[in-house]
């Protein structure tokens, strides 16, 4: 209890005091995020809703009882169900060693699928429920979905009724989380006999892909009848390009006390990372995504680039996700599509000799919300016209890809849309909205 207080004074004091403010720390917009404000209606005719969060973006937990450990001072067993993610434990030195030994997947390439690292059992909390999304640890520091929640409480929803969440094993892609995607299907279903009207689905960054995966296997009488719509918040919907970087020499998003190369470990164990690699069919052939002394990396080039990198599952991963939603086929629902534009955005790393060992030591940026750049996210935008049901597109300009889940702008739009206003603006201007804390870049 007592030891559990004083990491969360440390993490709370390094968030503070150490992390300079530029730097590019999805954590920190996290940690703090605004409160929501009163609205003056409360609506009782909104429909019930679903989210689904994107990458990082649910609490999973852990039990041990391990075979080996990498380091004496790691836990070997433990009785109970403990936090793998946010684990505050992973802040310290050590710790992240055994974090990353317990996070990790554990990829077999004949069979193609991934399992837990030996003698890990893990779990994601809270399905159905809003708290798993709300905060990521459990003394509830960490905001994620919690601002928006208010507000949607705000506004007439309730918790774990109205609005639930949709928690998953983020580190798998949907080929290997089928039984997430069942109970998604029954918890749509679920919602609409409770409250006798079509659920929205609600999706951040690659929690979109999701939706989209999970919309396209399902019929469209389905749909017509369950369904009310899909919101995306930020969606790389042609990938994106951060996730060549995070593979190869990794990116710790800000997360104090861990290096870029130590967390790559955990990052090539993933198959939702070779999901997101650029979409073969939006980019073209030849714009180089990563450039080293000895090469050049295109979209043509992801064998090799998987080759140079020793990381041959890298591959297989890839070719087993590649076609999970790259058609980007419509998702047959009526779609509010929103990002941020507007800010600076790499879409080409560049590499010094000591590749793959060092960060990039140039960036080529585009237009984007500094996260994904705007080719990929306004891809939604080929949906109008393929599919009956509209497809509103909102562009943010001066939007940073996190604070799409609690800027107030973003709030109120979505109120708008719940509340049975479905016309959206094509574009909204957030650059004079002043919040520096969020002020990102990537490097
Ligand atoms: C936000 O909400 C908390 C808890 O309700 C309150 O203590 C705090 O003063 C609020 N902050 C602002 C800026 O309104
Ligand atoms: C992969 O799975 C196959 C079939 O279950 C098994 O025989 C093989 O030992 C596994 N490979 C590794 C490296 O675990
Ligand atoms: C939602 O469910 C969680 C877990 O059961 C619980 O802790 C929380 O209090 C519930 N929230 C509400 C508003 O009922
Ligand atoms: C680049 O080529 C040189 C010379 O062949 C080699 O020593 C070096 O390891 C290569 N670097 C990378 C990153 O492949
Ligand atoms: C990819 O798409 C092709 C053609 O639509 C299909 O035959 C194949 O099974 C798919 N591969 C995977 C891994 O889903």
């Amino acid at each position: 209890m007592s030891s559990a207080n004083i990491l969360t004074l440390a993490l709370t004091v390094t968030f503070v005091s150490v992390i300079p403010h530029s730097s590019a720390f999805w954590l920190f917009n996290v940690v703090f995020p605004p409160n929501a404000t009163q609205p003056l209606f409360r609506s009782n005719d909104t429909p019930p809703l679903i989210i689904v969060p994107g990458n990082l973006g649910n609490r999973m937990e852990a039990k041990i009882d391990k075979p080996t450990l990498v380091h004496w001072m790691c836990y070997k067993k433990t009785q109970d169900w403990f936090p793998l993610w946010i684990d505050l434990n992973m802040f310290m030195p050590i710790g992240v060693d055994c974090w990353i030994d317990n996070i990790k997947l554990v990829y077999n390439s004949s069979t193609r699928r991934s399992t837990n690292s030996p003698g890990v059992e893990v779990r994601v909390p809270g399905f159905g429920q809003t708290h798993s999304i709300e905060h990521l640890d459990t003394h509830r520091l960490a905001g994620y979905f919690h601002t928006m929640v208010q507000h949607l409480v705000n506004m007439g929803y309730a918790r774990n009724e109205t609005v639930r969440g949709a928690p998953y094993d983020w580190r798998l892609a949907p080929n290997e989380n089928e039984e997430y995607l069942s109970k998604l299907k029954g918890l749509v279903e679920e919602m609409y006999d409770q409250y006798q009207r079509p659920v929205l689905l609600l999706g951040h960054s690659m929690g979109c892909h999701y939706v989209l995966y999970f919309l396209n296997q399902q019929p469209q009488a389905w749909k017509d009848k369950f369904i009310k719509g899909f919101i995306s918040l930020g969606a790389p919907w042609g990938g994106a390009i951060k996730t060549l970087r995070v593979m190869a020499s990794g990116e710790n998003d800000g997360i104090p006390m861990i290096s870029n190369q130590k967390i790559r470990e955990e990052q090539r164990m993933v198959t939702s990372n070779p999901w997101m690699l650029p979409f073969v069919d939006v980019w073209p052939k030849d714009h180089v995504f990563i450039s080293t002394p000895n090469a050049s990396y295109t979209n043509q080039d992801y064998q090799q680039f998987f080759s140079d990198l020793d990381f041959e599952d890298g591959w297989n991963m890839w070719e087993d996700t590649k076609n999970l939603t790259s058609a980007l086929q419509a998702p047959g629902v009526e779609v509010w599509c929103m990002y941020g534009v507007g800010l600076l955005t790499p879409v080409s790393y560049i590499y010094d000799d000591k590749y793959p060992d060092s960060d990039p030591v140039e960036y080529v940026y585009d237009d984007g919300d500094n996260t994904v750049d705007t080719l990929s996210m306004s891809q939604c935008k080929r949906w109008i016209g393929q599919q009956e049901k509209p497809v509103h597109v909102t562009e943010f300009r001066g939007m940073p890809h996190l604070d799409m889940v609690f800027h107030h702008k973003v709030l109120a739009l979505m109120q708008q849309i719940l509340e049975g206003n479905s016309d959206t603006p094509e574009e909204i201007d957030c650059r004079n909205d002043n919040v520096q804390k969020s002020s990102h870049r990537d490097s």
